[in-house]
């Protein structure tokens, strides 16, 4: 009963957060309004002027070293600045370092890998960003896709003619070789995984189209659904984990499977990789940023701030490594 009504509840949420955020910027503005007439009734302008004839009145002296804009929305404004890391056995990925460039074999879409074999991974992990009247391209043959919804929604067509549509939080995998077709009318979203299949004798795999608050809640440290089945056709899961502000995960694991995780929201430290300077990597981390972790990466989290945070995660399972 919880998740009955899984589209409203999703909906109303993003409209209170944009609600939110008119009422900052209204109450930002008027804050700066007042404050602009405050300096020229001060007279700071005339006395500023006497130093820098194009000077525009607007701020007083120094007006950076009072009030410093260096919050952490503003650090991704610096020159040069980013929080991305790319080391041998994980990077951050972080928004200001997402590049969209268009997708080969789509129409009218732009695409970001977030995750791809140059860095040692097996699968590509990337944004697809659908523009008005869209469509997919196939992945190579023997290639599987998983595709879930960011924003907007799209129309999947498979090789049996039947069209569903996903909206936001649904998701799609589709077997190696299916014929199918993502279609955007306005725009859309998406995070895509590929990987060329790993085989197994007598074992198959099937389209799967499900949405994420349908999905089974297991029992672990914070909040876990599986988007596929846990049998042996899959050659990989996604995860689905929530967590509230001060959960963490309480095994600090250590694997032989490899991840690329999405922050879908809230924020917390993500703590990945070795200890050759006596310390742990600690990196701070938000909505939007991706991760890729190479096996056996040292690898644990903890959710901060006054937000849920949720991530999607790959995961290789069900084969032997050898
Ligand atoms: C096409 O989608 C429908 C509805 O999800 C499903 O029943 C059917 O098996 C799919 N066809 C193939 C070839 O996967
Ligand atoms: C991490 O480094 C510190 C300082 O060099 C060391 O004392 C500690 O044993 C190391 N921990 C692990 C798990 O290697």
């Amino acid at each position: 009963m919880k998740f009955a009504h899984p589209k409203p509840h999703t909906l109303i949420k993003m409209q209170s957060f944009s609600a939110f955020h008119a009422k900052s910027l209204l109450l930002l503005s008027t804050i700066f309004s007042f404050t602009k007439i405050a300096v020229t009734e001060e007279g700071f302008c005339s006395a500023s002027s006497i130093i820098d004839s194009n000077s525009n009145c607007q701020q007083p002296l120094y007006s950076k070293f009072i009030n410093p804009t260096l919050s952490p929305s503003h650090l991704q404004d610096l020159p040069g600045f980013t929080r991305s890391v790319y080391k041998s056995d994980h990077a951050v990925i972080t928004p200001e370092s997402h590049v969209f460039s268009p997708l080969p074999d789509w129409s009218n879409t732009l695409g970001a890998y977030l995750v791809s074999p140059a860095m040692g991974a097996h699968f590509v992990m990337y944004l697809a960003k659908m523009q008005e009247s869209s469509k997919s391209g196939l992945p190579s043959e023997q290639v599987e896709r998983f595709v879930f919804v960011l924003q907007g929604s799209v129309k999947l067509t498979n090789s049996s003619g039947v069209g569903q549509t996903l909206m936001v939080d649904s998701f799609a995998y589709l077997p190696p070789n299916s014929k199918h077709l993502f279609e955007s009318y306005e725009s859309a979203t998406l995070v895509v995984f590929e990987r060329r299949y790993a085989y197994l004798e007598n074992h198959i795999p099937e389209q799967i189209v499900g949405s994420t608050d349908q999905q089974p809640l297991l029992d672990t440290p914070g909040e876990l659904r599986k988007l596929l089945p846990m049998t042996m056709a899959y050659d990989f899961n996604i995860h689905i984990m929530d967590f509230q502000p001060g959960e963490f995960l309480n095994v600090k694991e250590v694997h032989y499977n490899q991840h690329g995780l999405l922050l879908l929201e809230g924020q917390g430290i993500y703590r990945l990789g070795d200890n050759c300077s006596g310390h742990y990597i600690r990196y701070p981390v938000a909505a939007r940023d991706a991760i890729w972790m190479a096996p056996f990466v040292p690898q644990w989290y903890a959710a901060l701030g006054n937000v849920r945070t949720r991530y999607l995660l790959y995961k290789d399972v069900n084969r032997n490594p050898l």
